[in-house]
């Protein structure tokens, strides 16, 4: 696991070994796009390299997740997302491991924005069951028949769309059997809720 702080000495020493064989694998790690942060004294990551340095070797260059490694993160909820990130999580839906908590020492509350808000950026998908993997998928699972949250909502339909506006469990965001966000028409559009809910059942 690599936090920020530890940054500058891995820079230090991957520089260093650069010049010798140019094939250093923390820089790999850190960086899997092979690209550099231009500062490395900022005191605020930009979102774009913070998430290529912390989160990108699980979860993708750009969140769209890795198989055996982490789930896609695009578009996140970010109470939720962010409630992840600093307590961690055991093994839930299936991956090689769980999620390491990074604390604020290691993690700034502005860097973690700055991620959110690179992942926020993400385009929305246009399609039912794109939409439903985006926004639904990492706790429903899959085929809309269980995940995380254990629950088949291919029978519950005629709830999709309250259910998607009111959410449910408020901020316990701890709670995989009680906690579901909300998202507004803003987030997500009544016709996008339309596509996901004529998906669920074709999943
Ligand atoms: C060592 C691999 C690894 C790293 C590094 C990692 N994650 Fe994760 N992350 C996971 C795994 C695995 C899960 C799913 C855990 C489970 O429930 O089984 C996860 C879950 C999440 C979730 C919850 C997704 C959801 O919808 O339930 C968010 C958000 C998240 N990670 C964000 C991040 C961010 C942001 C970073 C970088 C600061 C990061 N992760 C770094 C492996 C990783
Ligand atoms: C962070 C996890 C999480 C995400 C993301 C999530 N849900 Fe849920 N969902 C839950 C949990 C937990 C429950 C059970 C809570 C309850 O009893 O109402 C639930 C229940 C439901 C129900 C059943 C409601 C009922 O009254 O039986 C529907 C329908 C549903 N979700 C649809 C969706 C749709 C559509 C999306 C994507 C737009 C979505 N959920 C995203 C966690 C989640």
């Amino acid at each position: 696991m690599l936090y920020v702080f530890r940054m500058k000495a891995v820079l230090v020493l991957a520089l260093a070994l650069a010049g010798g064989c140019g094939n250093d694998t923390r820089l790999e790690d850190t960086s899997p796009d092979g690209s550099q942060p231009d500062d490395v004294d900022a005191a605020v990551l930009d979102g774009a390299t913070a998430y290529a340095m912390n989160c990108a070797r699980c979860h993708g260059v750009a969140g769209e997740g890795i198989a055996t490694k982490g789930p896609q993160i695009r578009n996140p909820v970010r109470g939720f997302a962010k409630y992840t990130v600093r307590n961690g999580r055991t093994m839930q839906l299936g991956f090689e491991t769980g999620m390491d908590a990074y604390p604020e020492e290691f993690l700034s509350e502005a860097t973690l924005d700055a991620i959110m808000d690179f992942l926020a950026a993400t385009p929305k998908p246009t399609t039912g069951p794109e939409l439903f993997r985006r926004f639904c998928g990492n706790c429903h699972g899959a085929n809309a028949r269980g995940g995380r949250t254990g629950q088949d909502i291919t029978e519950e339909l005629d709830k999709v769309s309250e259910q998607v506006r009111e959410g449910n469990g408020g901020t316990n965001y701890g709670s995989r059997t009680t906690y579901m966000p909300r998202w507004s028409t803003a987030e997500l559009t009544d016709a996008e809720v339309g596509l996901i809910q004529a998906a669920i059942p074709t999943l």
